[in-house]
């Protein structure tokens, strides 16, 4: 590893929702690695583990995954509790976690379901709530939370729906979190991704037409790579970004600056 690229060397991080090897939590935990941080993973629960315990090594000898599942509070307690005493201090956190059910995908916003609706917001926007809560002891001075969003919470992406009222809601989570957390010296931002394939977006209808158009109008006329969010995940946590909080930054080759 070059000294250039050791930016993150010395700090701890842990990223939560890699279900596989497409995951953007799992380019961004690859791309933390290799910037020299030792990286800690967060999963779902069963359903993920083979995954995890095939992926793991290579994040080095010193990593460690942990299951929770952000919609239930003991969960969150019991992963916290397990987090600090096996590392002590965090530097950052990635919450790289969306659901909402799949018929609120499909059709209209206007269909949703009180059910559905809720589900899609608590797992979506309070999970990032639950983890400052009790990251935020934890973490260092200069330390840093990130989440993912996407432009559907700006502007209408059909079949986005309830998902695009969450990361609405998401985005203004991370302005409040950066305004609370900001004197503890700890910063909170997020990434608009451009879309990727991956499980998650695989289950909005018409997903393949979206990375299709997006490529097409986008002034870079590609769409974004894993290790561009990498990348730019790797920015945000380190010191070059000291300065950076509250933040939506969008790594989309450019697409959300289009207006027809
Ligand atoms: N893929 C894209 O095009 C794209 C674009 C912009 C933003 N995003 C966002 O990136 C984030 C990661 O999604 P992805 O595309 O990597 O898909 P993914 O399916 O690989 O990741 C989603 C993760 O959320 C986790 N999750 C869902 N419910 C959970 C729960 N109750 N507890 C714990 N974890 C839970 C899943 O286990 C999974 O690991 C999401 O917030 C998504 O909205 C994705």
């Amino acid at each position: 590893m070059g000294c250039v690229q050791a930016v993150l060397a010395g700090k701890v991080g842990i990223a939560l929702g890699v279900a596989n090897h497409r995951s953007l939590a799992w380019s961004i935990a690859q791309a933390w690695h290799n910037a020299g941080a030792r990286v800690l993973i967060g999963y779902q629960g069963e359903r993920f583990k083979k995954n995890i315990d095939e992926l793991l090594p290579e994040l080095g000898p010193d990593s460690l995954a942990f299951p929770c599942d952000v919609a239930s509070d003991q969960e969150l307690d019991r992963f916290f509790t397990e987090l600090a005493s096996k590392v002590g201090y965090l530097d950052f956190l990635l919450h790289s976690i969306a659901y909402a059910p799949r018929e609120a995908l499909e059709g209209r916003l206007l269909d949703t379901g009180r059910a559905a609706f809720n589900t899609a917001l608590d797992v979506s926007v309070y999970s990032l709530i639950g983890l400052a809560q009790r990251a935020a002891p934890l973490l260092r001075k200069g330390g840093s939370l990130l989440t993912l969003t996407y432009y559907g919470s700006q502007k209408v992406v059909p079949h986005y729906n309830v998902m695009g009222v969450a990361k609405a809601a998401l985005e203004a989570t991370v302005r409040y979190l950066a305004f609370d957390l900001g004197p503890q010296g700890i910063r909170v931002n997020a990434i608009s991704a451009g879309p990727v394939n991956t499980l998650a977006a695989r289950g909005i209808p018409g997903f393949t037409e979206m990375l299709r158009y997006a490529a097409q109008r986008s002034p870079l006329q590609r769409n974004v790579s894993l290790p561009e969010l990498g990348a730019v995940a790797t920015f945000l946590v380190s010191e070059a970004a000291s300065a950076i909080t509250g933040q939506v930054v969008f790594a989309d080759c450019g697409y959300s600056i289009m207006g027809g």
